[in-house]
This record gives C-alpha cells, sequence and structure tokens, in this order.
C-alpha cells in the first residue's frame, strides 16, 4: 500500500501559539474534576483540541491587519460596506444583515416568521437551527436521503434531500403549515456530508412550485462547493466561487454562521431578498443584536469576515482543508478503527458503538471514548450520541437514542499540521488495541435541555 500523503499546508507560520502536553496523572485528575465531560476541561489543558472547527480558525496577516482599519462607527461604517460587498459577491441577494454568530441568524429569522404549529423541513437541522424553531412551537422536520444513517453506504453527496419526502410532505399540508424549507450545507449533523448542486436545484424547484421561501443554512458553503467541484461532473471546471453563486441563486435566503467558512472566530449573518422580511429582520436585530450596520458585531470583525470569504474560495486552501480531513480519516480507517464514510468536510466521525461494542447504549460509548481518548492522548473531541441527541420518551421518561453514535473530531482550519493529525491517529489506535478496558459512563447530573454542555458522568 503506498503511504499515505500528507496534505502539504498553502501558508506559512508567522505567529504561533504554544501548546503544552499533560501527564497521565495530571489527565485523570483533571477528568475527575471535570465529572467526565470534556467541556468542563480548561482549554489550556488539551493538547490538540478538536471539539469544534467553529471559531477556532486561524486568521491570515491580512485578516489581522483588516482588524486594525475596522472602522467602529456605530452606524453605516466603512467596514460594513466591505462586509456587504463580500457577501453579496458570493451570495447574490439584495439585504445582508450582520448578527454576532450563526444561532442568532436563526433566532432573528425564526422568531420573525414562525408560528407555532408550523413545520419546517430541512435535509437534517443542526441542534441550535432545530431549538431555535422548536422555541417557538414549531416543529423542525430532518427530511434526508436514508443513506445519510448508513455509515457504509458510499455515496458522493450524503447529505442530499430525499426529494421524494420533501415533496410528499409538502402535499399532504398547506402552503401555510410550511413558512420555508432549509436546507444544511455541508450537512453537519450527518456526517459532514455534501450536498449536489442536482439536489439543491430540484429541492429549490420543489419549493418554486408550492410558493415556499427556500433558505440555505450556510455555514460551511465553501466545502461543499469544493466538494461539488471534485465529485458533480458538470461542475469540475467552474471555480468554486462560480460554484457557490449558483447554489445560492437557488435560495430565497440563508443563514450564516461566520466562524466556519467565513474565517473568523465571531460573527454570522442572515441574507435573503424579501423587502418585507427583511425590514422585519432588521426591526428585530435592533432590539438585541444591535443598528443593522453592525448587528452584535465591532467594524473589525466585518473587516475580518469580508476578507475571510476572499481566502475560504481559494482552491489551494480548500484542497488542505478537505484534505486534512481525508488525511485523518485514512490514518484511522488504515488501523481498522470504525469510521462514518466518506470523510466529510470539517471532520470525521468515529462508530462509537462499533468501536466499543462491550458497552450497551445507556453506558454511553461515545461519551466513554472521549473520556478514554483524553486519558491516553489529550485530544478533546466531541460525543454526537446518546448524551447528545437522546429524546425523552413521553410516558416513561426514559432516553430513546438516536440512530448513530458518534464522536466527532473537527478540524479547526488552518491551525493545525499533519503531524498533529498523526498524533490524534496514534491516541486511537494505542485505545483500539485495548478497547475493552474501556470504561462506559452513567449520567450523574443532567439540565432539562442540552444537557451535553453541563452533564456529569461517574465511570462504570
Ligand atoms: N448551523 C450549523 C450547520 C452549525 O454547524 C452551527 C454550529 C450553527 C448553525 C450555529 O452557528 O455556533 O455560530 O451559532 N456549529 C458548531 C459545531 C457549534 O461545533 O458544529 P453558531
Amino acid at each position: 500500500m503506498s503511504p499515505i500523503k500528507i496534505p502539504i499546508e498553502p501558508f506559512k507560520i508567522k505567529s504561533i501559539e504554544t501548546i503544552r502536553p499533560t501527564s497521565r496523572e495530571e489527565r485523570a485528575k483533571i477528568l475527575e474534576e471535570a465529572g467526565f465531560n470534556l467541556f468542563n476541561i480548561p482549554a489550556e489543558k488539551v493538547f490538540i483540541d478538536l471539539l469544534t472547527d467553529s471559531g477556532t480558525s486561524a486568521m491570515s496577516d491580512r485578516q489581522w491587519a483588516g482588524l486594525l482599519s475596522g472602522d467602529e462607527s456605530y452606524a453605516g461604517a466603512r467596514s460594513y460596506f466591505r462586509f456587504d460587498k463580500a457577501v453579496r459577491n458570493i451570495f447574490g441577494f439584495k439585504h445582508v444583515i450582520p448578527t454576532h454568530q450563526g444561532r442568532a441568524a436563526e433566532r432573528i429569522l425564526f422568531s420573525t416568521k414562525l408560528e407555532p404549529g408550523q413545520q419546517v423541513p430541512s435535509n437534517i437541522h443542526f441542534d441550535t437551527t432545530r431549538a431555535n424553531i422548536e422555541v417557538r412551537g414549531a416543529e423542525a422536520i430532518d427530511l434526508v436521503q436514508d443513506q445519510a444513517y448508513d455509515p457504509d453506504a458510499k455515496a458522493p453527496f450524503k447529505g442530499n434531500m430525499d426529494i421524494g419526502k420533501l415533496k410528499a410532505f409538502i402535499q399532504k399540508r398547506d402552503k401555510e403549515e410550511i413558512p420555508l424549507v432549509m436546507m444544511t450545507i455541508t450537512n453537519n449533523s450527518g456526517g459532514g456530508q455534501p450536498v449536489s448542486l442536482a439536489n439543491i436545484r430540484e429541492a429549490s424547484a420543489v419549493c418554486r412550485e408550492a410558493g415556499i421561501p427556500f433558505f440555505i443554512d450556510a455555514c460551511r458553503f465553501a466545502e461543499n462547493a469544493f466538494f461539488i467541484k471534485q465529485r458533480e461532473e458538470a461542475y469540475s471546471q467552474k471555480t468554486v466561487l462560480e460554484i457557490a453563486q449558483e447554489i445560492f441563486s437557488y435560495a430565497d435566503g440563508a443563514t450564516m454562521s461566520a466562524k466556519k467558512d467565513a474565517l473568523v472566530n465571531i460573527g454570522g449573518f442572515i441574507t435573503l431578498n424579501d423587502d418585507s422580511l427583511a425590514e422585519k429582520l432588521r426591526n428585530n436585530l435592533i432590539v438585541t443584536e444591535g443598528f443593522p450596520t453592525y448587528g452584535g458585531l465591532a467594524g473589525r470583525d466585518l473587516e475580518a469576515i469580508a476578507q475571510g470569504l476572499d481566502e475560504v474560495l481559494e482552491e489551494s486552501y480548500l484542497e488542505h482543508r478537505v484534505g486534512q480531513v481525508a488525511y485523518l480519516w485514512e490514518l484511522m480507517a488504515e488501523a481498522g478503527i470504525p469510521l462514518y464514510g466518506p470523510p466529510g468536510g470539517h471532520a470525521v466521525y468515529i462508530l462509537a458503538d462499533r468501536f466499543l461494542p462491550h458497552l450497551p447504549r445507556d453506558l454511553f460509548p461515545g461519551q466513554a471514548l472521549t473520556v478514554a481518548l483524553y486519558a491516553e492522548s489529550g485530544v478533546r473531541a466531541v460525543e454526537i450520541g446518546g448524551v447528545m441527541f437522546a429524546q425523552k420518551d413521553k410516558e416513561t421518561g426514559e432516553d430513546i437514542y438516536p440512530k448513530l453514535e458518534l464522536v466527532r473530531l473537527a478540524i479547526p482550519r488552518r491551525v493545525y499540521t499533519g503531524a498533529h493529525l498523526q498524533h490524534v491517529a496514534e491516541g486511537f489506535k494505542t485505545i483500539y488495541q485495548k478497547k475493552e478496558m474501556v470504561q462506559g459512563v452513567k449520567i450523574v447530573y443532567q439540565a432539562p435541555q442540552l444537557r451535553h454542555f453541563t452533564a456529569r458522568f461517574e465511570l462504570v
């Protein structure tokens, strides 16, 4: 077998942040104090942090320069106009409304547009999107193709919406019951898998025919567009910018967490065509986020987003970016570690229930694996399984577990090198060799909502 190739960094390093390894004894004590929940561990005690790719990007020299030239005027800042232009160049919608991050965009949109009892289909809603729909008393519906739930299915676009299901869903209801349809690209809650342009076009046509607005959750649009270029034949000769422009041409608007594909540490926006909705969103924004030309951000943040949106579409960057995910995936697959496949755009997902077959779902194999990984190598990952997504049975109050029990290794953008990724894979290999020794966990404290952030566990 030929050795797995390390993707080359299309940048050199100008500023560094020291990371320090901890000892095994120290980590055991830290885990105990953290109630075996990795969210409770100080980041300084983490050697390689793959908790999230959100807000963790390394900014470029040009973004840092942008921070100094940010215009901090309350209204009509120069930085706003630069941001507005950069967003409109890619997304093409008439209105651009800044927010402090993605979920603020979701809250503003849904609290303005949704009524109790309405339903919002998507391929798979991300958890903050779902939560912002549910707090309105509306329902978030996932209509992804079944293959998204099959970790072994080999398909290029496992994030695709099931168009048949979408049509059937719309046909059964009055238009008024469905205020909008969403599409998450890439599909974070389904293995970070991309959606094809053909699927976006079809979903859009179904919505247009029904007269229902179609919105895109665009957090990782550039990674998705790059997969389209690589995997969808008709697009191999287009630039990533052209592909992104075509994606958004089929939509009526988008919500964006700039903390992902705008390569910044904070920020987001809503962008759309509908004048009267935009006016309502701005009025809503003023109450909680700020004046519509800064929306909860500093002028310098808007500069950094504008610059980041330019850099994220560079193909050498994207090749390295999705190359790093594929590299880590291949290192782990080669060692026989059970993975969700194929590799997605921002993260590697481990099938924790297959990795630890001796642990039943009520001993949370995903959480147990994150604990074992930190104990072994100081790497922080996140459980995406029974702890994060169990639903409560309405009668018995017992947990109903989600289909997949995953551990996600989300790779921050432009932060780690191939050697760091090798360290992560080595940690997993060592645990895999003694996997029967990994203990399960039981919950000793949980909050009523989003329990994974603050839950405490004991080893079993
Ligand atoms: N939509 C998707 C698909 C996301 O992945 C996220 C965040 C959001 C919306 C919300 O954006 O964090 O800026 O408010 N995902 C992060 C993650 C937190 O770790 O996957 P936000």
